[in-house]
């Protein structure tokens, strides 16, 4: 189990990343972010994710060069949107999200949604950036099952990670051991859906006995679940909140009350109707 927010799992080309970081998504571009940023760094996070149509990743490389902490001890995750799929528009969006983060390399780069025709000429195009050497790690948001099936295919390179929807009324039973099994790391987007489930009295309720919120305690679930966790928050009180969760433990029967909450319920858009953006 991590211990800290440095701890890392090993992606299966052995790039490290942690466990835990910062979401960035309707975090509002200028001082917003950029405060964000800096306020996570500052507390310890070492990753941040971010993506082209959150429009603030100019903003996201102000914090990160603000906080000053060397490049090499974070990590950095930007995502193709919809309307760049496609092998040279990737290719292109790729260079735009590093020139407006002022880096001069990410590390990870995520196909945002599937879509349903252009994904693996998209995923050429992150094959090619991670063949030169450009990012360090590549992978894909929002896939299921059938999508990661149809991918691996004729992928050349299998993606490192799958980011998506992830919290105790989704809990992704069948994509979770997917990934496990083709050593995909799952990481979860919206773990506190988007702050739906911190009155749910069985979390509430666990909560209690370690003197941890809600929020926390869903933040604990996910790393117990082997799953990559990235809540957004812009306040630092909850930043830090949020990230102090490696000195308590949550027992068998808790995590599987905690599974039982499952209704697959989803806050955001399933992936098989996900159209905006796409010109398909
Ligand atoms: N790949 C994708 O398609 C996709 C989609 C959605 C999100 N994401 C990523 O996942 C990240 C997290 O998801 P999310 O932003 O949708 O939602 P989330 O992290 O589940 O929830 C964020 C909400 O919870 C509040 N909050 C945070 N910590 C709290 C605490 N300790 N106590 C009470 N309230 C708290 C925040 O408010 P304050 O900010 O006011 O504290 C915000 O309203 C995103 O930022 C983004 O990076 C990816």
């Amino acid at each position: 189990m991590p211990t800290s927010l440095k701890d890392t799992t090993t992606l299966h080309n052995g790039v490290e990343m942690p466990w835990f970081g910062l979401g960035v998504f309707k975090v509002k571009e200028g001082s917003e972010v950029i405060e964000s940023v800096k306020a996570a760094i500052k507390n310890g996070y070492k990753s941040i994710d971010t993506a082209a149509i959150y429009q603030n990743e100019e903003g996201v490389g102000q914090g990160i060069r603000e906080a000053g902490v060397p490049r090499e001890e974070l990590f950095i995750t930007s995502k193709v949107w919809n309307s760049d799929q496609g092998y040279d528009s990737t290719l292109q969006a790729y260079e735009t999200s590093l020139k407006k983060l002022g880096l001069d390399y990410l590390d990870l780069y995520l196909i945002h949604w599937p879509g349903k025709t252009k994904y693996k000429e998209t995923w050429k195009a992150l094959e090619k950036l991670y063949k030169d050497g450009r990012v360090r790690a590549i992978g894909v948001s929002n896939f299921k099952v059938h999508h990661l099936e149809e991918l691996l295919k004729d992928a050349e390179i299998k993606p490192m990670v799958n980011q998506v929807e992830y919290h105790p009324h989704l809990t992704q039973k069948e994509l979770l051991a997917f990934c496990q099994k083709e050593g995909i790391q799952l990481e979860a987007w919206s773990p506190l859906k988007q702050g739906q489930l911190l009155n749910e009295p069985v979390i509430t309720e666990v909560a209690a006995k370690y003197g941890k919120s809600a929020a926390q305690v869903i933040l604990r679930w996910d790393l117990q679940n082997k799953v990559v966790t990235i809540p957004k928050s812009i306040k630092e009180q909850r930043i830090i909140e949020n990230a102090d969760i490696f000195d308590f433990e949550l027992t068998p029967e808790e995590m599987e009350k905690i599974d039982g909450l499952n209704k697959d319920e989803r806050v955001g858009s399933d992936p098989d109707d996900m159209s905006y953006g796409f010109s398909e």
